[in-house]
């Protein structure tokens, strides 16, 4: 296998999909820093909610994306509420702007990275050598959110879970500025009936497969 010694990797994907453990199963495999760019709309989710900024203000929310850089490790940028601001948040043209250039820097740096979220592989890094777009139906997306919410001890019921998704989905797809989209020459992955395992071999095999030529 050919590898270019700058590596970049996109995955995208919605909510749920397996991005996150496909993208950091890739990093270990090829030795690559690794971003999860969703933790970046979350800091900035988190910021404005604790200083009681207005999500539907475009520039409350610029202002929120001032001083992320010491909410990186915050435990609770995971929290759902957390989750359905930044998916607000993220439609906006200026806080797109203003989370550019580190994760353009971050795709940039010596030596290759692994980014994923939902516009790496149109946006952020287009010439990244190697795409995947990550996938998997509501129903199955809806019982993995589910579960890794009971797991963190919470209760939620797996309706409520789907019309979430389903929102997410409808929102990070429709907007106006960078919508949650497959890159014409990113490798699809649908990982509905595939466990952990399966899906990290499968994204292994494909990107090998697309740095081979
Ligand atoms: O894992 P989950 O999809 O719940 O969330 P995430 O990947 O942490 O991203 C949180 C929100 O940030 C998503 O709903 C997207 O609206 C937004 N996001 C984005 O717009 N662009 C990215 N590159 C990453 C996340």
């Amino acid at each position: 296998m050919r590898r270019p010694p700058d590596l970049v990797i996109a995955v995208d994907g919605p909510a749920a999909s397996g991005k996150g453990t496909v993208a950091r199963a890739l990093a270990a495999r090829f030795g690559l820093p690794h971003l999860d760019t969703g933790t970046l709309y979350r800091a900035v989710a988190l910021n404005l909610l604790r200083w009681g900024g207005d999500p539907e203000s475009e520039f409350a929310a610029l202002r929120a994306c001032d001083g992320i850089a010491s909410l990186a490790d915050d435990p609770e940028l995971r929290a759902e509420a957390v989750g359905g601001v930044a998916s607000r948040i993220s439609a906006y043209p200026a806080v797109r702007e203003a989370l550019l250039e580190r994760q353009r820097d971050f795709a940039g740096q010596s030596g290759g990275a692994v980014l994923d979220g939902r516009d790496i592989g149109t946006v952020i890094a287009p010439a990244a050598h190697a795409k995947l777009f990550v996938t998997a139906s509501a129903d199955a997306r809806a019982e993995r959110r589910l579960n890794e919410l009971e797991h963190r001890g919470l209760t939620a019921h797996l309706a409520d879970v789907l019309l979430d998704i389903r929102a997410r989905d409808e929102r990070d797809s429709h907007r106006a500025t960078a919508p949650l989209a497959r890159a014409e020459d990113a490798l699809l992955l649908d990982t509905t009936t595939l466990d952990r395992d399966a899906a990290v071999a499968e994204a292994i095999r494909l990107v090998e497969q697309r740095l081979a030529g």
